[in-house]
């Protein structure tokens, strides 16, 4: 079949070659686990170009831009939630120990250099988003205790919205992946570098922007409910 010109510019004959055929596959399932690892390392590719695109946007004030980016990664978080999901509904455990057993010891998505890149990228935009704070001589309090009606640093709230969104949506995942442990592997089973379920719950609950969420408990401090 000669190569169409779609198939020239996206390289699939390359793409493809690095999938199992189905004569190779140790069940149907691994089609799909292979699949969906395999996209999960070209989705986080987009997600650190986006966010070095924010870095380079919120150092030249360029905030709008900046909340954009940070919405359009959100979604492709939401897109590995959404895969993660995929394999809990449909792979059964037992075909996934047939997979596990060919995929070689220490071979774990922990290792997966585009995932710990976007970690560190991530954790790098909070240098970026204070320097906008000191430039407008605000602080991360001053803000959230503002009403959504005011009209000064609306795009600094719009900014601090977008952050929580993007953390909201990689803690998101995390759940969502540690469903999948549970439904997969069980909760009591060493992962292939040696985690357990216990190292995933505590992954999951360091925040990207721990402070942000953190500031929310400031607005609460001085609140007394009142007595009816
Ligand atoms: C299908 C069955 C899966 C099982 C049983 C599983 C299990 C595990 C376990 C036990 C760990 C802890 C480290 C280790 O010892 O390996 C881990 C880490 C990880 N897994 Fe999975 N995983 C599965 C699928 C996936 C998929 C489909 C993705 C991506 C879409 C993924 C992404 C990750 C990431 C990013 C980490 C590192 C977490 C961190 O250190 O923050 N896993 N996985």
């Amino acid at each position: 079949m000669t190569e169409t010109s779609y198939e020239k510019y996206i390289h699939a004959d390359k793409i493809l070659s690095f999938q199992k055929k189905e004569g190779e596959l140790v069940c149907y399932g691994e089609l799909d686990f292979q699949g969906v690892q395999q996209e999960a390392e070209f989705i986080w590719t987009r997600i650190n170009f986006m966010l070095k695109r924010i870095k380079k946007n919120l150092e030249s004030n360029n905030i709008i831009e900046g909340v954009g980016l940070f919405y359009h990664a959100s979604d492709l978080w939401g897109s590995l939630t959404n895969k993660t999901q995929e394999l809990l509904k449909h792979l059964w455990p037992k075909d996934f120990l047939k997979i596990r057993k060919i995929i070689g010891e220490g071979a774990s998505t922990a290792d997966s250099q585009r995932y710990r890149e976007s970690e560190k990228l991530g954790r790098n935009l909070w240098s970026s988003f204070e320097n906008l704070l000191k430039l407008n001589s605000l602080t991360l309090e001053s803000l959230i205790s503002q009403d959504r009606e005011t009209e000064q640093y609306s795009e600094m709230r719009s900014l601090i919205s977008a952050m929580m969104w993007y953390d909201y949506r990689v803690q998101e995942f995390s759940i969502a992946h540690l469903y999948l442990v549970f439904g997969i592997i069980g909760d009591r089973t060493v992962g292939l570098k040696g985690g357990t379920t216990g190292f995933l719950i505590d992954r999951y609950q360091k925040y990207i922007f721990p402070k942000i969420w953190d500031s929310i408990n400031n607005l609460y401090l001085d609140f007394k409910p009142v007595r009816r």
